[in-house]
């Protein structure tokens, strides 16, 4: 243990035994750094894991106080069909696409970071930049694999995840979710059968269902991830092309597998000489100490595809992601080329020199504070406002979490009714191929407000 999680685990030991109770104050940093005989910077650190951790929270110019605990139970591990489906998320999914685009709506429902938590400012100032630098260049096409800068900077960050990629590893991209369709479409054949966890984030739905394959849902736990058992067992009673999973922070159940269950998933699946697809998307937005790695980082027979973008902590809009091809880079350049020719040129430029020099790491830092923070008061809520035998997730990274009510809620009635009154979320049944989880919802806490609380409260009542 280091020191500041000593003393972190010394001041959760006053909050367990009561020396300091719901609300009140706990003491100030320098007056806890003389008791203690520790540095401020080392009592620093610890308020900031107590407040990650959902502990304690700080106001403004006032100090930390002990927040409330949240008894809300976790849901159970899912139990979809064994059987593999065709996708059929229907026009659910455009008719909520449509009202994020309603900013009279509060959008508790898209995945999308909230525009306070973006570093719109100073991006603008490196694509001003690069816009000049680049005069003889910005204008033509920036051909597979794409901005070579980028790629640098990617492969200089991947091994925060214990994750070896040299920039020729890697081809950029027009978001994750392109990653991820190029992906398949570089390794299924339309008919065969695709594994995911369920539930699973409707976006890769779509794309399995517009490539004509089918899926098989696969039993998730909400804080280890998918289940081994299960996979095991699928792969012995089915013929799977690929496995498509968000070790970190699935969306939208925000669980993390844990390392020796991503090592034998990915052992596993390579024996079986399955593919296996990774979507990484919100794997920066930890609350723990460090960052959690890939399935990629276990792979040491190049069958994971790595799939991720800057959409989540950067710029949705730029559209800029990246992917590590593994064995299936020839192809997958092959198609991207054909089907978008390359990623724009500028906005991948901007988000390198951003990246190199525009203090990505303190805007990271900053973002996953003010998650953890949110996540925590968004729990609070639902425990506050939902019907007793609400179960939620506690999600460690990323920004949605996933509510389960009491078994005869029909979340699609309850999403007309919650529009009417300005609010949106995400019904469970988008995120099934069979459209389960009639009585599941999907919450943003990216957008943390008094008036999420109102909207918690309105919620609360039309369940
Ligand atoms: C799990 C997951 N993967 C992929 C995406 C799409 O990412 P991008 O916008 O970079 O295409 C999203 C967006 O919500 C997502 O939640």
């Amino acid at each position: 243990m280091t020191k500041y999680e000593e003393v972190a685990e010394r001041v959760e030991h006053l909050i367990d035994h009561g020396t300091f109770k719901t609300g009140h104050r706990i003491p100030s940093v320098r007056r806890l750094s003389e008791e203690f005989g520790v540095s401020i910077t080392t009592v620093l650190e610890a308020y900031r894991l107590l407040e990650n951790r959902g502990t304690i929270a700080a106001r403004p110019q006032s100090g930390y106080y002990v927040r409330p605990r949240v008894e809300v139970p976790v849901p159970e591990v899912s139990a979809p069909s064994s059987r593999p489906a065709a996708v059929g998320v229907d026009s659910l999914f455009m008719r909520i696409l449509e009202d994020t685009r309603d900013s009279g709506l509060l959008p508790l429902g898209a995945a999308v970071p909230h525009p306070s938590l973006l570093p719109t400012e100073r991006l603008n100032r490196h694509l001003a930049k690069v816009a000049r630098e680049l005069i003889d260049q910005s204008h033509l096409y920036d051909v597979p694999p794409g901005c070579e800068a980028l790629r640098v900077q990617v492969a200089q960050r991947a091994l925060m995840s214990a994750t070896v990629l040299t920039p020729n590893d890697l081809m950029t991209t027009n978001g994750c979710l392109e990653a991820i369709s190029l992906a398949l479409r570089a390794i299924c054949q339309p008919g065969d059968t695709v594994a995911i966890e369920s539930p699973c984030y409707f976006g890769i739905l779509q794309a399995i269902e517009l490539l004509g394959l089918r899926v098989l849902e696969m039993p998730t736990h909400p804080i280890t991830g998918i289940s081994l058992d299960a996979v095991a067992f699928a792969i012995e009673h089915n013929r799977l092309a690929a496995f498509v999973v968000m070790a970190n922070f699935n969306n939208p159940l925000g669980s993390c597998m844990p390392d020796d269950h991503k090592k034998d998933l990915v052992e596993l699946l390579a024996r079986h000489r399955i593919p296996l697809i990774e979507d990484d998307v919100y794997g920066d937005l930890y609350f723990g100490e460090e960052r959690p790695r890939t399935l990629k980082s276990f792979d040491s027979e190049d069958g994971v595809v790595l799939c991720s973008s800057f959409s989540k902590d950067i710029a949705p809009s730029y559209r800029v992601g990246w992917v590590a091809p593994g064995r299936w880079f020839k192809a997958m350049m092959r198609l991207k080329m054909a089907t978008n020719v390359a990623t724009a040129t500028v906005l991948q430029h901007a988000i390198a020199d951003f990246l190199s020099t525009g203090g990505y790491d303190s805007h990271q830092r900053r973002i996953r504070r003010a998650y953890a923070q949110q996540m925590s008061w968004m729990l609070a809520g639902v425990a506050r406002h939902f019907p007793p035998g609400t179960r939620v997730t506690q999600p460690q990274g990323g920004f949605v979490l996933w509510v389960e009510l009491p078994g005869e809620v029909d979340t699609i009635a309850l999403y007309h009714r919650a529009v009417s009154r300005g609010i949106t979320f995400a019904p469970g049944p988008l995120f099934s191929a069979r459209q389960k989880y009639r009585n599941c919802l999907r919450l943003n806490y990216a957008w943390w407000s008094d008036e999420v609380e109102g909207a918690l409260h309105t919620l609360g009542k039309l369940i």
